[in-house]
């Protein structure tokens, strides 16, 4: 999964700036518009005016940059004295999507840089906001299936037969499974593995608890934030969800197989946000918030929009595709981590 979306010369994030948008493969809530980067620089803002000085937002996951674009403009236009304030730095460890942000960015001259991974943000560490959207969904999973014969867990790994990729269990696969699904914060007492369907499928991401400490870590003062779909350790054990969660998207549809085209389309996974939830408390962090994507946007929504300053037909457009069931409202969790002393 790591070469198929990250292999400098072949990866799909390394070849597809247009990969996220209406033209792309799939949509984003930036690429429904700019509400939704107005609406997080609203509430940015109002966790920045709580303490006074320099502060830095810190996003990962850019992309193309898109959303810091919407959010400079917004925070330059409606909180400018935050504006005076903010270096906007942005954790891009490709040099080719570098280049997209700086071509997004370039108006935004000097609140704007860029750093490699968050390790180099050590020296001062972050006083103001660590956020993401749709970070954590993209980063490599290990793929684990329960054997109910010899009841314990294995890894699914990518075999060839002839010219075709195939899915072959790694039965000598030097991957603690059981250690990583526990770390993960899932938990599988005997009664509930006495019941556990051959083949059941979990995945989990080291990679992705790792990455969350780490900003934990970095975190000084203020939040750490990410948007993405996912749910609890616990909502990934249901009939339903047997075949797991890793999808691939193509052309704005779920592809059928995931070894297809490696490189050509996008692969993900549901964030187990159980996981983030206590490598952030485990770092010092306090659970703020743990709410769906329309609840958060719907408080912020209470505050921007008033009888003087009322929404906009486009903007109610937006709203409602960034909320509603059927559009982007259904899988989207927030999460909200604070340090604050
Ligand atoms: C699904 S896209 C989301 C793009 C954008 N945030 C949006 O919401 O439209 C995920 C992005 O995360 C990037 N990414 C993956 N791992 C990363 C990491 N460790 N650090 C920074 N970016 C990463 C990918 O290259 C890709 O551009």
């Amino acid at each position: 999964m790591e070469l198929a979306l990250y292999c400098p010369k072949t990866g799909y994030y390394e070849r597809f700036r247009e990969s996220v948008g209406r033209r792309g493969d799939f949509v984003t809530s930036v690429s429904v518009g700019d509400l939704f980067g107005r609406f997080l620089a609203a509430q940015f803002a109002s966790w920045c005016e709580e303490f006074s000085g320099p502060v830095r937002w810190v996003e990962a996951g850019a992309h193309d940059g898109q959303l810091a674009c919407d959010l400079l403009g917004a925070v330059r236009d409606r909180h400018p004295g935050i504006f005076e304030r903010i270096s906007y730095i942005l954790v891009e460890p490709s040099e080719t999507r570098r280049a997209w942000q700086q071509s997004t960015l370039k108006a935004y001259g000097n609140p704007v840089r860029w750093v490699n991974s968050l390790a180099d943000l050590q020296a001062d560490g972050v006083t103001g906001v660590i956020f993401s959207n749709e970070l954590i969904d993209a980063f490599p999973i290990h793929r684990l299936g329960w054997d109910s014969v010899r009841r314990r867990w294995f890894e699914w790994g990518v075999g060839l037969d002839g010219e075709q990729f195939v899915w072959q269990r790694m039965l000598d696969s030097a991957f603690r499974c059981e250690e990583a699904l526990e770390r993960a914060g899932f938990v599988l007492p005997s009664e509930l593995c006495a019941v556990l369907p051959d083949g059941y499928i979990l995945e989990v991401s080291p990679e992705a608890g790792d990455w969350w400490r780490d900003a934990a870590k970095m975190l000084r003062r203020g939040r750490l934030c990410t948007i993405d779909y996912g749910m609890l350790a616990e909502q990934f054990l249901t009939p339903e969800r047997r075949d797991g969660t890793l999808r691939s998207y193509r052309r704005q549809s779920v592809g059928n197989d995931l070894l297809a085209t490696p490189g050509e389309q996008d692969l993900t996974a549901h964030v187990n946000f159980t996981q983030l939830i206590r490598e952030g408390e485990n770092a010092g962090l306090k659970t703020e918030a743990f709410v769906s994507q329309p609840e958060f946007l719907s408080s912020i929504a209470r505050r921007v929009w008033t009888d003087f300053n009322p929404p906009s037909g486009p903007e109610i457009r937006q709203f409602q595709a960034l909320t509603h069931p059927e559009h982007l409202g259904r899988a989207f969790r927030v999460l909200v981590q604070s340090r604050l002393a």
